[in-house]
Parts: structure tokens; C-alpha cells; sequence
């Protein structure tokens, strides 16, 4: 593990105390002080790796403190920056994040959280003074092989994922599509003691009916026009392993008895033979559908619901964790940019704002694809407004919003509205103004006010 030098900023002494000898047991240096003031004068002297600040002070808040070291150290020199905050003050968390902290911790928490946030927010300052982009491999392992986010909905996830890995029950995962459902099964299959085993995955919804049953259960020669051979099912391949029966709610009520019995049983007959095969495999599904509901109507079989939703996962859309949103944009321009072979400096704070603030109805799948086309078509070392187009919120149909907050909502479309109007005018914000039916000296205070004025020289 790697150590390092920790500034503790809190003005509760036992909680400094406390992280001060966390720390120094596990070998990092630990200093402590009980205000901004005085952390400021610290940072002055000497460098840290990782300062981790309260933001509830008497005196300056932490953000204004972080807000004070971004803007008095250069990149290269400054240490990470972790937040503390309570639950009530979440949006300051992610006002932290945006300003340039690491990673936030939410009050109260474990000493054991506190010191695996500390020890990655340490490696992750070597790791990019040393070598910026070279780190994408080592970070998906902190940030639990791929899953990355730190709301507490995820973390849930995470939980859940790595206990339900350690048995072999039957696990259901929900969400709505792009969520990560698939990367949560993949996931649970690397964390269990099968994980040398196969992992077999069969989209239910990609088979036609017809060929379903024996794609699962196999064939043997002659069981219907054009089985040529036998055929070993994908039950039987995943045989000591595991098995993702993804897109659940598509399988036909023809088949739903079928699964079934392998779920009672553990075992089944391939098409056209006699022979009863038994097998060993957790069965891992998936579905943006609402089973209940089909259950309800009738197409899905209530004890194939009962026996599939042993282990319920549940995938939290984006817009209810926008939290991870930053994290997940740093992740995925890492990614893309080494996929392409760029070199991208990050993303400016206005980009990222309207990222945090978009509705994403296609979720992480649809911030990764507006992250990737954002990278490639970057003209410059930092992604910017004008490099990201939102293409699910200019497609037909009613939109998700992006919460429930009036406030939040209004400020969106208006967002929304100018950016669409300014890109329908190429940037001529006199024309802009004539589309969105407003004056030019209005469009100045839109414009201002969600810091879309990127280039003050614009017509
Ligand atoms: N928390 C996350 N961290 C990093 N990447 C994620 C996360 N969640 C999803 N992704 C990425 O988003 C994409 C979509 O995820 P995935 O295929 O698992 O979604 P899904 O829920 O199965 O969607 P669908 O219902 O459409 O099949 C993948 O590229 C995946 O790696
Ligand atoms: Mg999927």
C-alpha cells in the first residue's frame, strides 16, 4: 500500500484525533489542525498528498477552502482533496467535486471507509504526478472492478454484489436500461469462487422463440428439421459457473415452465432426448422490464418470478444519483481518450455543470457514448460546452426531467433552450434571440447566467 502525508482539517477535535491515529497506524503521517486558516498556512509550508477537509467550520467552509488551494496551487503541486460532509449537505459534495476534490466522505462513516478513501486518494496523487493517463487499469480496480460511483445507492449495489458473490443463490438484477446491469453480473461472477468457471451470458430477447429452448437446453440429432448434430445448451456449457439470462422478460410463456424446473432442479432434458442432464450453475438474470407488472398481466409466471428474485439487485437510474456523474465523466475520458490515443487535460467546469445536469434517460450507457464522441471531436486539450451534443434530448418524445425540484427543472429547460437555440444559429447570439423569441439584452443575462458566453468575441 501506498503512504503518505495527510492534512486533517476538522474543528471537532475527537474526530481529528481520531483520523490522525487511523491514519499513523496504518504508516501514514497524519497532521491535524481545527481550521482553514491554519490548514492554509500549513499547505504553505509544506506539501501534503491529500488533504482531507470538513466542510462544516466555524469560520471559512471547506469549500471555500478548496476553492482557495485550487486557485493558489498549481496542478502538478497540489495535494488530492477529500470532503467530508453530512448527509443534509450532499450538494455541497458535489460542488466540492466540480471545484476539484477527489472523493467525498459522507458523516458518519467508517474508520475503514475513511482509510480505503484516504490510501486510493494517495495512490491516485502518485499515480498522476508520475504517469497522467497510464493509470486507467489500476483505477478500475479501486473503484470495484468497473463499477464506478460512490453515492450511496451504488455502494448498496457493491454491497450486495460482493456478499450475493460469496453464495450461490439466484440473483435478479433490475434497472432501467444502460444502468449497468450487465457489468454488476459480470461482476458478482468475478467476485465468487467460480470465477475460473465459465460465465455464460443468453439474451432472451435477441433468440426468436423458436430457437430459445434449445439454444438453453440443447439438442440431440433429428429433435426438429435442421438439427443436424447435437447440441450442448448454454445450461450445460455454464455447467459450474455461472449462467446471465439477460433480458428475462422476454422469454416466451412457452419456455417460463422450462425455467423453472432448472431453477427447482437444477436439471432438464434437451430437446428431443430422453436423458435427464444435471447441472451446477447460478443462475444470474436481468430486466429493464417491470416483471411484477407482466406478472400481473399475465405473461410472466408468478413462481418464476418468486424463484428469480431470490437476491433482488436494484440499479438506481443516473438522474437519482447525479453524484457519480463526475466521477463517472473523468472515468470515461480516460478510457476514451486512451482508446483513441488523445491527450486530454479533463473537462471545463461549465461542461461538466451541464453534464451533472442532464436527465440521461439512456443512464450511464448514454453518458459514456456523449463522453466518447466529446473526446474525438474535442478541438482542443479540454473538453468544452460546444464539444458535447446531448442526443437524447434532442430526440422526439417526452423527456425524463431532470428531478423533481421546480427550480432545478426551470433553469434546465432554459439551459436547454438557449444552448439549442445558440447551436440552431451557429453561434450568432442576435439570431439565437430571434429564435427563442427574446431580446438581445435578455439573451445577455441567459447567456451570463449559465455561463454559456464561452467566447465573449461571438457576435
Ligand atoms: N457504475 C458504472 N461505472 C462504470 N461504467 C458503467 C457503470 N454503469 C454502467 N456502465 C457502463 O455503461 C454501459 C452500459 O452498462 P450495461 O450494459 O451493464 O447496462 P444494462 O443495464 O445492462 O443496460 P440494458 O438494459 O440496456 O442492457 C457499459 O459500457 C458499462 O460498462
Ligand atoms: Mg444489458
Amino acid at each position: 500500500m501506498t503512504r503518505g502525508s495527510v492534512l486533517v482539517v476538522d474543528d471537532e477535535a475527537k474526530i481529528r484525533q481520531a483520523l490522525t491515529k487511523a491514519l499513523r497506524d496504518e504508516g501514514h503521517e497524519a497532521v491535524a489542525c481545527g481550521d482553514a486558516a491554519e490548514a492554509l498556512q500549513l499547505l504553505g509550508q509544506r506539501p501534503f498528498d491529500l488533504v482531507v477537509i470538513d466542510n462544516l467550520m466555524p469560520g471559512r467552509s471547506g469549500i471555500d477552502m478548496i476553492r482557495e488551494i485550487v486557485a493558489t496551487t498549481p496542478a502538478g503541486e497540489r495535494p488530492q482533496i477529500v470532503m467530508m460532509t453530512a448527509y443534509a449537505t450532499i450538494d455541497s459534495a458535489i460542488e466540492a467535486m466540480k471545484l476539484g476534490a477527489l472523493d467525498y466522505l459522507q458523516k458518519p462513516f467508517e474508520i475503514d471507509e475513511f482509510l480505503v478513501v484516504a490510501a486510493r486518494a494517495i495512490e491516485h496523487g502518485r499515480l498522476r504526478t508520475h504517469h497522467a493517463y497510464l493509470i486507467t487499469e489500476r483505477d478500475e480496480r479501486f473503484d470495484h472492478y468497473g463499477i464506478v460511483g460512490r453515492s450511496r445507492a451504488i455502494e448498496e449495489v457493491v454491497r450486495r454484489a460482493r456478499m450475493v458473490a460469496q453464495s450461490r443463490s439466484t440473483v435478479l438484477i433490475t434497472g432501467e436500461t444502460g444502468t449497468g446491469k450487465e457489468l454488476v453480473a459480470r461482476a458478482i461472477h468475478d467476485w465468487s469462487a467460480q470465477r475460473e468457471q465459465p460465465l455464460v451470458r443468453v439474451n432472451c430477447a435477441a433468440l426468436p422463440e423458436s430457437l430459445i429452448e434449445s439454444e438453453l437446453f440443447g439438442h440431440v440429432r433429428g429433435a426438429f428439421t435442421g438439427a443436424v448434430g447435437n447440441k450442448k445448451g448454454r445450461f450445460a456449457l455454464a455447467d459450474g459457473g455461472t449462467i446471465f439470462l439477460d433480458e428475462i422478460g422476454a422469454v416466451s410463456p412457452a419456455v417460463q415452465p422450462k425455467l423453472l424446473r432448472v431453477l427447482q432442479e437444477r436439471e432438464f432434458e434437451p430437446l428431443g432426448s430422453e436423458r435427464t442432464i444435471q447441472v451446477d450453475v447460478r443462475v444470474i438474470a436481468a430486466t429493464n422490464r417491470d416483471l411484477r407488472q407482466l406478472v400481473a398481466e399475465g405473461r410472466f409466471q408468478e413462481d418464476l418470478y418468486y424463484r428469480l428474485n431470490v437476491i433482488p439487485i436494484v440499479m438506481p437510474p443516473l438522474r437519482e444519483r447525479r453524484e457519480d456523474i463526475p466521477m463517472l465523466v473523468e472515468h470515461f475520458i480516460r478510457r476514451h481518450a486512451r482508446r483513441a490515443g488523445r491527450q486530454l487535460d479533463g473537462i471545463e467546469p461549465e461542461a461538466m455543470t451541464l453534464l451533472t445536469e442532464a436527465p440521461w434517460p439512456g443512464n450511464v450507457r448514454e453518458l459514456e457514448n456523449t463522453i466518447e464522441r466529446a473526446v474525438v471531436l474535442a478541438s482542443g486539450p479540454v473538453i468544452r460546452v460546444a464539444d458535447i451534443t446531448l442526443v437524447s434530448a434532442a430526440s422526439p418524445g417526452p423527456q425524463p426531467l431532470p428531478s423533481l425540484n421546480l427550480k432545478q427543472n426551470l433553469d434546465w429547460v432554459e439551459r436547454e433552450t438557449v444552448r439549442r437555440a445558440l447551436d440552431a444559429a451557429l453561434g450568432v447570439k442576435k439570431d439565437a434571440a430571434e429564435l427563442m423569441g427574446i431580446s438581445q439584452r435578455a439573451m445577455s443575462y441567459y447567456l451570463a447566467k449559465h455561463r454559456l458566453l464561452d467566447d465573449p468575441e461571438r457576435p
